[in-house]
């Protein structure tokens, strides 16, 4: 079988994907796939074959090296997303592998392209890529299928330019502090900030405001923060549920990939009961956004209350060996080698 691995990409997650997708090509199984690396730079260009590794300025993992085929030692540079496609089909591309997160990967435009070039793909399709990467979309699905959630308040950041005290106000009355403010569609808590006051919160807007013309603010709730992975289409199955203890005041970019503190609990330290009920939310969110392939899905376990509020679920979650989805799975029974063929044979049904 022929594999397109993509990877890297415009989002600001390019090197969480570069990390992701090297995990996946030294654990794709050489003697069922060949791999067709495919690299797309910041600025959105694509290249395929070893050559992809040098255009994004990373050393390419040692199994594509010894990887004899054509494709893994020469490089193809095409300057769009069409062109590279294409050829790659006319080379027979079995199924491809969008390890991409973020927005121009994660969120159905990637997904687009696969479908109008006939070529099958891992992961959740168009829309439940495009609902899983809007956090206004997902929250309003979310709360359609009955799930609870926090508080939170969206707008246009049109509307903050236009009168900014106006929605301060608002989201004062609504929510007070602490609160997130969050760019609606990034991933890796890549434009987030925490605001305690008028004047951060204001701040924390205008930082979001840089990633996206949609914004959330979020009540800060005090709570365990549990996750669990979902595999499957139309019949999911789901994992044992993990827990991150976090090193920092909130698991943001730098605790989630530099600094190496935050550690995985897995399984979580939760009740049968609890299990139960987190495993079955995630399998109900998985399916209110009408997903396929994988899914990781995270909650807040909300100290006070012992509730499980819905934080939000991610098509394409960190993918590394140190990643919480595969690791979840690797603790259900299914290491991380099988649980690529189960997503290539889930892609492929
Ligand atoms: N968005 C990152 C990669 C995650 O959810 O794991
Ligand atoms: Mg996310």
């Amino acid at each position: 079988l022929r594999v397109g691995v993509i990877f890297g990409g415009k989002s600001g997650e390019h090197e969480v994907s570069i990390l992701s997708a090297k995990s996946v090509i030294e654990n794709l199984n050489p003697l069922l796939y060949e791999i067709l690396p495919i690299g797309i730079t910041k600025e959105g260009m694509w290249h395929t074959g070893i050559g992809a590794y040098t255009a994004l300025g990373t050393e390419p993992p040692k199994q594509l090296l010894q990887q004899t085929n054509h494709s893994g030692s020469e490089s193809m540079i095409t300057f769009g997303p069409a062109p590279t496609l294409t050829s790659a089909t006319a080379e027979a591309i079995d199924v491809v592998i969008p390890v991409l997160h973020g927005p121009y990967g994660e969120d159905g435009t990637v997904q687009g392209l696969f479908e109008l070039l006939n070529i099958p793909y891992v992961g959740a399709g168009v829309l439940a890529s495009a609902v899983g990467m809007d956090k206004a979309m997902m929250k309003a699905v979310f709360a359609q299928a009955g799930l609870p959630q926090c508080k939170y308040v969206t707008f246009l950041r049109s509307r903050f330019d236009k009168s900014p005290e106006i929605l301060l106000d608002e989201i004062e009355e609504t929510l007070g502090y602490p609160c997130f403010v969050k760019p609606a569609n990034m991933g890796s808590s890549v434009g987030i900030s925490k605001a305690k006051d008028r004047t951060s919160l204001k701040a924390a807007i205008q930082n979001a405001a840089k990633y996206d013309r949609k914004l959330i603010v979020e009540e800060a709730v005090d709570a365990r923060e549990i996750e669990v992975a979902v595999l499957g289409n139309d019949e999911p199955r789901t994992s044992v549920p993990g827990e991150i203890i976090s090193s920092s005041e909130f698991y943001d970019y730098n605790a989630k990939y530099n600094d190496g503190k935050s550690t995985l609990m897995i399984p979580a330290d939760l009740t049968q009961e609890q299990t139960e009920t987190v495993r079955h939310m995630a399998k109900i969110a998985f399916q209110a956004i009408d997903g396929s392939g994988l899914s990781r899905v995270d909650f807040f376990l909300e100290r006070k209350s012992g509730k499980f509020l819905i934080n939000e679920i991610n098509t394409f979650p960190g993918f590394t060996i140190y990643s919480m989805y595969p690791k979840l799975w690797e603790a259900t029974g299914i290491p991380y080698d099988k649980l690529l063929d189960e997503l290539i044979r889930l892609a492929l049904e």
